[in-house]
């Protein structure tokens, strides 16, 4: 019998390629058969020169573009996903329940207010039949999210009232709204002053910690590299020696 204990990846990555065609009809090689695990419950930081391919990784992991080559799986439980196997609509559905994505800048819609960002993955996985069905499930887990990033009463501003931190939080409350086994998070701190990325620092490890969602952060920032449980350094395409905290 398997040892039920043993942490589980919730994603394996197995030799990931991801070129881009050149005008000159060359290719541009940017992943180079990368390997990478993310356990249950664990929060890995990516760091590495500008270039070096760490958001084609991100883009590739969150299903927002397609690897040239090499297998992604996903597990939650008994269940797994390989992305050599899934149809146009599994792709749709594991991007909205299996991955929260936290970017750089912030991507909120500027014509939602606070809440109606953060409900906003809870209605584009349903009809707006069944969203309606379960609508103040959804309110309140939005709500209880807002509440827990520190923007308890702000659910009816805009999102261009809100100052960077404030506006990186909102976008982490949408990220969790479905609650995904994997945050993926590119440059979360990368556009805000060193105050607001710090509590953004803290948030994230706290969420880690509170609602145990396995973490992929991509930083520049050494502080948050450091509170990764293991730090992965890119170089060229592929992972160089780890490093555990
Ligand atoms: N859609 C694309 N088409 C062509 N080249 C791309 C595309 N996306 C990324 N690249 C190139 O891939 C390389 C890695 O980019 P990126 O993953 O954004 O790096 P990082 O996030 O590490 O700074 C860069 O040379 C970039 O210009
Ligand atoms: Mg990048």
């Amino acid at each position: 019998m398997s040892d039920s204990s043993a942490p589980l990846p919730v994603v394996s990555v197995r030799n990931l390629e991801r070129s881009f065609p050149l005008v000159n009809g060359e290719k541009l090689m940017v992943l180079k058969g990368l390997d990478l695990q993310i356990y249950e419950a664990e929060m890995v930081a990516i760091v590495g020169l500008s270039g070096v391919g760490k958001s084609t990784l991100l883009h590739c992991l969150g299903l927002l573009d397609t690897p040239s080559g090499g297998e992604i799986t996903y597990r939650s439980g008994e269940k797994t996903w390989k992305t050599s196997q899934l149809d146009e609509d599994s792709r749709c559905q594991l991007r909205n329940h299996f991955i929260g994505f936290v970017f750089q800048f912030f991507h909120l819609l500027p014509d939602l207010n606070v809440l109606e960002n953060v409900l906003l993955p809870s209605q584009v996985s349903r009809t707006s039949r069944a969203w309606n069905k379960n609508r103040d499930e959804f309110h309140g887990r939005a709500e209880s999210l807002l509440q827990r990033v520190g923007l308890s009463g702000r659910e009816k501003q805009a999102p261009g009232t809100l100052s960077g931190g404030e506006r990186q939080r909102v976008a982490i409350a949408r990220a969790l709204m479905l609650s995904p086994p994997l945050l993926l998070c590119d440059e979360p701190t990368g556009n805000l002053d060193s105050r607001p990325s710090e509590s953004i620092h803290e948030l994230l490890r706290e969420l880690h910690e509170d609602y145990s969602t396995s973490i992929l952060v991509v930083t520049h920032d050494p502080d948050l590299a450091a509170r990764g449980d293991r730090r992965l350094q890119m170089v060229d395409g592929r992972f160089e020696a780890e490093s555990t905290s």
